[in-house]
């Protein structure tokens, strides 16, 4: 069957398919090893999501302290319907870093998207929810690609002429440096073309207190995601981390805007992975993650530097976090 044909079957009837693997291990290796010979050791966190650090953030996004789940799902909720207008019924839907795929749900029930392609880096989380899709979404047709939307990739082909909107929640911009960010935005912006738009949920600047709760959680669960990476690094790059050794570390940084977390050595020591050998000194960290927090006109200026504009904006009465709907220009 070729390609073409399978896909009209797949619109016709429903079903899914998977685009791409695991991703390479040796990325993971390099970037490793390459981060932990900077002056300032650092850890790429895409690298978070594996199996188990899949699990431990949809532990995270149940956290009292976590808000930003819980808000833009309300967010969803409540505008469901004005969303569903703005991406337009029938469109084609990419969903970047799609994960557990919850908000999703609710949007593919308003939306009936002609076809549905979650992209996620975990090929565990990504199967895992498409198998739960396609049960309550029979006639949805899905392909899902195992990718890391950092680097430019292809959309699979996929037959009609359906709008394109990528829809990218969970302030998974906020990784993203900002210079990054509007790179990756106006990329984006080069795959939905001319008709197209997108949908980004970001979390807004507030009250450092409240952001600071919630990356250290009472239960410790966001220091077992940050400690996660070691035990990923021992598990799949014969590592020798001793986690004990390291302390979850997370501040909010109000003139970088961005929310920082470190692993830090609590004493010196050493570290081998493989062949190669790492000297910690007391204090030292290794940078795991940056989440970047906008202002709504500050994220409005960077869309508008990367060919979209600002149609729509939906928000929590508190203003905590913020869904915005971007239209090609
Ligand atoms: C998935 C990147 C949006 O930055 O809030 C949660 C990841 N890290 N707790 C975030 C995360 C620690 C999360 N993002």
């Amino acid at each position: 069957m070729g390609r073409d044909q399978r896909d009209r079957r797949s619109r016709q009837l429903g079903g899914h398919r998977f685009v791409g693997g695991d991703l390479p291990a040796v990325n993971f290796r390099k970037d490793v090893l390459e981060g932990l010979a900077r002056p300032q050791k650092a850890l790429p966190p895409k690298y978070f999501y594996d199996a188990a650090g899949s699990k431990l953030f949809e532990k995270i996004c149940r956290l009292r302290e976590y808000y930003p789940t819980r808000v833009e799902l309300g967010i969803t909720k409540k505008s469901l319907k004005d969303i569903a207008r703005f991406a337009g019924k029938r469109c084609a839907l990419l969903e970047y870093g799609s994960g557990e795929s919850l908000k999703t749900r609710l949007l593919l029930g308003a939306l009936q998207p002609s076809v549905y392609m979650p992209v996620d880096i975990s090929s565990d989380a990504l199967r895992a929810a498409v198998k739960r899709l396609a049960r309550d979404f029979p006639k949805l047709g899905i392909v899902a690609v195992t990718a890391d939307f950092s680097h430019p990739l292809g959309i699979p082909a996929y037959r009609g002429k359906a709008r394109r909107v990528v829809y990218f929640p969970g302030s998974t911009i906020g990784n993203l440096r900002r210079d990054e960010a509007e790179a990756f935005l106006r990329m984006t912006r080069g795959q939905v073309g001319a008709n197209g738009a997108m949908l980004v949920g970001v979390d807004l600047k507030k009250d450092p207190t409240v952001l600071h709760d919630a990356y250290n959680d009472a239960k410790g669960v966001t220091a077992a995601f940050n400690l996660n990476l070691l035990a990923r690094i021992n598990r799949e790059l014969g590592g020798d981390f001793d986690l004990k050794r390291f302390a979850h570390y997370a501040f909010y940084n109000p003139i970088a805007g961005r929310i920082e977390m470190h692993l830090v050595a609590r004493e010196a020591h050493k570290v081998n992975i493989g062949s190669y050998r790492f000297s910690f000194y007391r204090g030292e960290s290794v940078h795991t993650e940056n989440s970047y927090k906008y202002s709504v006109p500050e994220f409005e200026a960077l869309a508008n530097n990367a060919g979209f504009k600002l149609a729509k904006f939906w928000t929590d009465p508190r203003r905590w976090f913020g869904v915005f709907g971007l239209v090609a220009v």
